[in-house]
């Protein structure tokens, strides 16, 4: 009946057809009229949402009609098909129905003589002659925020900007739900229920802290700010990317971009992403860890207010004091790294003021909670807290330097309790360790010179006594390194990795070593690099490259490594003349090697490491060409670093990053299983990920491999060079274990176990992975340039192949 109706409509209303995208003073654009983009890409028309019959002015995407993003009468439907648009003389937008009352006007606040409507291909709808616009749909958002369009909110209470949620899928009008920028406190952006705060996106320092940052086009905005604070935030408009980010009814603000075909879309992440993202999870002072179980934790010298509610995960009630402040009490600052600020409820901001000056004043003052420099780029600024802390998260993300913040406790709850001394203890402390330091430095000077004149060759093994207290791994010193390596000659250069070159070097007895001198991490001291080495060190296993030693001396840290004469796979598989070394039955033994050395770190070692850039550049075959995983521990030890001036943090390597890791900074061992599952498929093939060029169809060799897998066709993937010397069903079991560690949604990717029980097991009947998603196009044009105020330069990215 309704088909009918629809059609009856359709022939007995000659439809008007627009050549163009725009329409003239007194035209109108009846129900069943479309104007569309010059770029095809949007269509206003009017329409009616999910399984509402009530009709509505909107606009939408061609090819996906069913994606809305703007709507002109949200408030004021129209019932029937008899809707029109009018373009008044003056320029003023008015929907009527069949000729009846105004139903929706734009309310134009000045006028035009002979306007134009035009539908731009950024999908602003604008009223106005050339480029000059008296009104345009961008300065009335919906739910949805398009590239160009800008969300905005003055200091204070001003007016602004901001997405609104629909009500439902079947009703437009305004809901509930909405996200933007908030200037009470430090600028951050909130997605909020009316009043209620559901989660704090992101704060701003000159940097937004606390979400995925990216150069890609499809993350990048720009901004505007005032004396520090965020005005406004938009996204630039280029037109070969479609992206929206939409505050949905559900309560969770997408972010999409079209896909390569442009007919669908592809979620890149959806907020809140996880429990600790809700606002306030854990209570006043209680602080949520994702990776821990339970989420929540009470901050040092606090405990839950009610542990009959915690014990049952009912965290609301937050945790209190152990000792309640007190000013008569020696109190002092426990620094927590690495979350984010709570919110600013009950604050004092000032921004000419040292960290010391801050300090002092924190504790001068009895109510003060926590003190930190919120624009850690300068350290002069000081932010203080009082009262209870609310809505703290440890960030797990690698998005640039995370904040710290230091919360006032009594002093007995301080293990180094230098930190918080008051200055009399600082002086008395200092002079007796002063005098100690000088007693104890001539006594260690006299071990120390013993120890030199035993040892004559180029490893100082502290003996064991020594040792327990020191270093558990030998100790090269610089000279016989510089002497290896003939002070860290270009001939001597293997490698360029992430975290700095690696040299060759000759011992004098002959033995041939490897140096990797680390790139400068800013921040870590001797004892840290020390702990960090010592815990590597431990970490042990056939698939691992053995460290020898280290070498610590001055400015210089540096890594010694045995040597591996046939150095790293890419060397290999993807060399014209040597692939045909690595036939099929070793290529199956590397990729087992790799996944066994993997499960070692990920789950069989004590340290459960994330490796975070696995890649073929990274296993170095021995001369047997068995596998060895390399630079494994190190982010680890990068990651304990959460100061500023990161120069060389490098996280990752294009081609080999997870989608949620490159986009969203999130690792987990999931990032690493899509690495891993990048090599298999390249060790496979042949074929390199980054830069793979298929003739016909495939946009990228990860692709290749799913159409593959999905169409029995594994066998395909195979580097010619095997000639017919494999075994089908280990590369058909490659094959789809690759595909099923690619998939884009890190929770459809198999643990290590499972990997490695996959892989090796005859006759396995895996899962039918599903299409990967959305890749990072390393020769994107846009990845490499740097507009002002981007959110980018937090996530580093190595694009250095060794060679
Ligand atoms: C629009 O319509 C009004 C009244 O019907 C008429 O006076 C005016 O000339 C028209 N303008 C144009 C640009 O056609
Ligand atoms: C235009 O003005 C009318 C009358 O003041 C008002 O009812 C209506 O909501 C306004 N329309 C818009 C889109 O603001
Ligand atoms: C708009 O631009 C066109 C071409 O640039 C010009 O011919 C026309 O006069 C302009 N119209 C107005 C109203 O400025
Ligand atoms: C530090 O940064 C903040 C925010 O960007 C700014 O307001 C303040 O003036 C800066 N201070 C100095 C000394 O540069
Ligand atoms: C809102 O977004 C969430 C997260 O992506 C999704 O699960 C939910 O289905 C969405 N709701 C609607 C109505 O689209
Ligand atoms: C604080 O109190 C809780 C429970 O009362 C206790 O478990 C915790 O160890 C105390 N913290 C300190 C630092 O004393
Ligand atoms: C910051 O403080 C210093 C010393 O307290 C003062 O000399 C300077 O004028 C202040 N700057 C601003 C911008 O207030
Ligand atoms: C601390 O807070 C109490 C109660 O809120 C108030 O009476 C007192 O004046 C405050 N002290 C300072 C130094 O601000």
């Amino acid at each position: 009946m309704k088909f009918l109706y629809a059609a009856l409509y359709l022939l007995t209303i000659p439809r008007f057809s627009f050549a163009d995208d725009r329409l003239s003073a007194n035209q109108t654009l009846a129900d069943g009229d479309l104007l569309i983009s010059q770029s095809q890409i949007f269509e206003l028309g009017f329409f009616s949402p999910g399984s509402s019959t009530s009709r509505f002015l909107g606009i939408w995407y061609k090819a996906t009609p069913d994606i809305v993003v703007w709507v002109a009468n949200r408030e004021n439907p129209i019932t029937g098909l008899n809707g029109v648009l009018t373009l008044s003389e003056t320029g003023n937008l008015i929907i009527t129905s069949a000729q009846g009352p105004t139903i929706w006007s734009s309310n134009s606040s000045t006028t035009a003589s002979g306007p134009v409507l035009q539908l731009l291909n950024s999908g602003n709808l604008v009223v106005g002659q050339n480029s000059s616009y008296i009104w345009q749909s961008f300065d009335h958002p919906g739910d949805t925020r398009l590239p160009g369009m800008t969300l905005m909110q003055n200091i204070g209470d001003g007016d602004g900007k901001y997405l609104t949620s629909w009500k439902s899928g079947d009703d437009p009008s305004m809901g509930e739900l909405s996200y933007r920028i908030q200037n009470q406190g430090l600028s951050q952006t909130i997605i909020a229920k009316g009043k209620e705060i559901l989660n704090r996106v992101v704060f701003w320092n000159g940097n937004f802290v606390g979400y995925p940052t990216s150069q890609d086009p499809a993350w990048r905005v720009e901004v505007e700010t005032n004396k520090g604070r965020l005005v406004s935030v938009r996204q630039p408009y280029y037109d070969s990317v479609h992206a929206r980010l939409t505050m949905n009814y559900s309560g969770f603000l997408q972010r999409y971009v079209m896909n390569e075909e442009k007919d669908g879309w592809i979620l890149m992440i959806a907020l809140p992403h996880d429990l600790c993202d809700g606002y306030d999870v854990c209570g006043s002072n209680g602080i949520c860890k994702i990776y821990k179980n339970p989420v929540c934790e009470c901050l040092r010298g606090f405990h839950p207010a009610s542990e009959s509610e915690w014990s049952v995960f009912e965290w609301r009630g937050g945790c209190t004091r152990n000792l309640s402040l007190d000013c008569q009490r020696e109190e002092g600052f426990l620094e927590v790294k690495g979350i984010k600020f709570p919110d600013s409820l009950n604050f004092r901001l000032n921004t000419n003021m040292t960290n010391d000056e801050c300090r002092d004043e924190c504790l001068n003052n009895c109510n003060c909670t926590a003190y930190a420099d919120p624009f850690f780029s300068n350290g002069s600024s000081c932010m203080m807290w009082f009262g209870d802390l609310i809505d703290m998260r440890e960030y797990t993300t690698e998005s640039g330097p995370a904040p710290s913040i230091h919360i006032r406790v009594p002093i007995s709850e301080l293990d180094n309790k230098g930190k918080g001394l008051s200055r009399k203890t600082i002086i008395v402390i200092a002079t007796v360790s002063t005098l100690a330091m000088l007693i104890l430095g001539v006594a260690v000077w006299g071990v120390f010179m013993r120890i030199r004149r035993k040892r004559r060759g180029y490893i100082k093994r502290l003996d064991s006594k020594m040792a327990a207290e020191e270093l558990e791994l030998p100790l090269f010193d610089l000279a016989t390194i510089e002497a290896a390596t003939d002070s860290f000659s270009e001939q001597n250069l293997i490698g360029q990795g992430g975290f700095g070159p690696v040299y060759k070097g000759n011992l004098s007895v002959g033995e041939v070593i490897a140096v990797k001198r680390m790139s400068k991490i800013s921040g870590q001291g001797h004892e840290e690099f020390k702990t960090e080495i010592n815990l590597i060190a431990k970490l042990q296993h056939r698939n691992l490259v053995r460290i020898l030693g280290c070498c610590v001396e001055g400015e210089e840290k540096m890594l010694i490594y045995e040597y591996m004469i046939n150095r790293s796979l890419d060397h290999f598989i993807f060399d014209q003349r040597r692939r045909a070394l690595l036939n099929w039955s070793k290529r199956f033994e590397i990729i087992m090697g790799i996944a066994r050395g993997l499960l070692y770190l990920h789950h069989d070692s004590r340290l459960n490491v994330i490796h975070r850039d696995l890649k073929t550049s990274n296993i170095l075959l021995d001369e047997n060409l068995n596998a060895k995983i390399s630079d494994f521990g190190l982010a680890r030890m990068f990651e304990g670093d959460q100061t500023i001036s990161t120069t060389t943090r490098v996280v990752g390597t294009y081609g080999y990053m997870a989608p949620e890791y490159a986009f969203d900074g999130k690792f987990s061992i999931k990032s690493d299983i899509y690495s891993l599952g990048v090599m298999i498929l390249e060790i496979v093939s042949g074929q390199k990920n980054r830069g793979f060029k298929h003739p016909s169809c495939y946009k990228n060799l990860l692709e290749q491999a799913w159409h593959f897998c999905k169409e029995g066709r594994e066998l395909e993937m195979m580097d010619p060079c095997y000639k017919n010397s494999y075994v089908e069903s280990q590369v058909k079991r490659c094959v789809q274990v690759g595909s099923l560690c690619i998939q884009n949604v890190a929770e459809e990717r198999p643990m290590m176990p499972a990997v490695v029980l996959m892989l090796s097991t005859e006759d396995a009947v895996l899962p039918q992975p599903r299409k990967p998603g959305f890749f990072l196009h390393g020769d994107s044009s846009f990845s490499q340039s740097n507009a002002s105020g981007s959110t980018g330069g937090a996530v580093t990215i190595t694009d250095i192949e060794a060679r």
